[in-house]
């Protein structure tokens, strides 16, 4: 099956605010997981799209959260507001788009792993369990449902991109497909989401450009072995120049390719044009909406 056919397997749900409350928060440096009670994005949430979160907790709203002990604001909203000391109550204005890792529905709980790159992560960073956060969501484009595809899939996640695999390898494996993921980063130390993949039971290959875990290499040379086995489809995120060796090479192999396709977000859902990404044959598609995920032949990427 071609990807302009699995395109229609793509799930984009109904978006709304939610009050989400936080769970747990931790992490180790600047790499943060972040797992909240928010219902509503759990029940409609779908591996591949994202949320938008705002740094600030709301004050007033902590109580009406719809389950557990909401923390009194006078002791959750120090914390992030003194990340945020001198700046103007609107200050960060916006909210900031994070892939979700995990989504439980059954209880109601979402996660994300995000890295802490500026001012509006460092506020969202300090943000403690009993707060109270604003989000929406789940916003984009999932990737496609792996019961409409055929053969072996492969996810591969790259730094960062390592998150969003965890919940497309449980979306796989509870839908019996067979998959592996193959998970790459510079060093052992931003493997962040690796776990969460593994435990989801997928078999997982794992690659840095050191060593200091799995085998030494890149992504790309584990998808090269992989592909002369009989691979059904790939789905990959990451970094750029990864996604475009990925595109390469299974355009050359003749595979289905799902990239997800990280781009500078204001709105989230389809009004400020700001993240936009060139189409193939002209004209541009919008990373938060027509996206993130897409077909890898439907997208202009490092220039090709
Ligand atoms: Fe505003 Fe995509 S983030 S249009």
């Amino acid at each position: 099956m071609m990807s302009s056919a699995l395109r229609q397997a793509q799930i984009q749900a109904e978006w709304a605010t939610e009050h989400g409350r936080v769970l747990a928060h931790g992490g180790d440096g600047e790499i943060r997981k972040l797992t909240l009670f928010a219902p509503e994005i759990a029940r409609q949430a779908t591996a591949g799209q994202f949320v938008q979160i705002h740094p600030r907790p709301l004050s007033q709203t902590a109580t009406e959260a719809p389950s557990a002990q909401a923390a009194p604001l006078a002791q959750v909203a120090p914390l992030a507001q003194a990340a945020l000391a001198g700046a103007p109550a609107f200050d960060p204005l916006l909210r900031r788009p994070i892939s979700l890792c995990e989504i439980r529905p059954e209880a109601g709980e979402i996660s994300l792993i995000y890295r802490v790159v500026g001012r509006g992560t460092r506020a969202l960073s300090a943000v403690p369990p009993g707060a109270v956060v604003d989000l929406l969501g789940p916003l984009g484009r999932s990737f496609p449902d792996p019961r409409a595809g055929q053969g072996r899939l492969v996810l591969i996640g790259g730094g960062l991109g390592i998150p969003p695999m965890a919940a497309a390898a449980r979306w796989a494996m509870q839908s019996g497909r067979d998959a592996v993921a193959i998970l790459g980063a510079r060093t052992a130390r931003y493997l962040a989401g690796a776990r969460e993949v593994a435990e989801t039971g997928i078999p997982v290959i794992t690659v840095t450009d050191d060593g200091s875990a799995g085998e030494q290499g890149l992504v790309t040379d584990a998808l090269d072995r992989l592909l002369i086995e009989r691979v059904g489809e790939v789905w990959a995120c990451g970094p750029e120049p990864m996604l475009v060796a990925v595109k390469e090479r299974c355009a050359a192999a003749g595979i289905p390719c799902f990239v997800s396709v990280e781009r500078h977000m204001a709105c989230g859902f389809g009004a400020c044009l700001g993240c936009t990404v060139p189409r193939a044959g002209g004209g541009y598609l919008k990373t938060c909406q027509d996206g993130p995920v897409f077909p890898a032949e439907e997208v202009i990427l490092g220039g090709c």
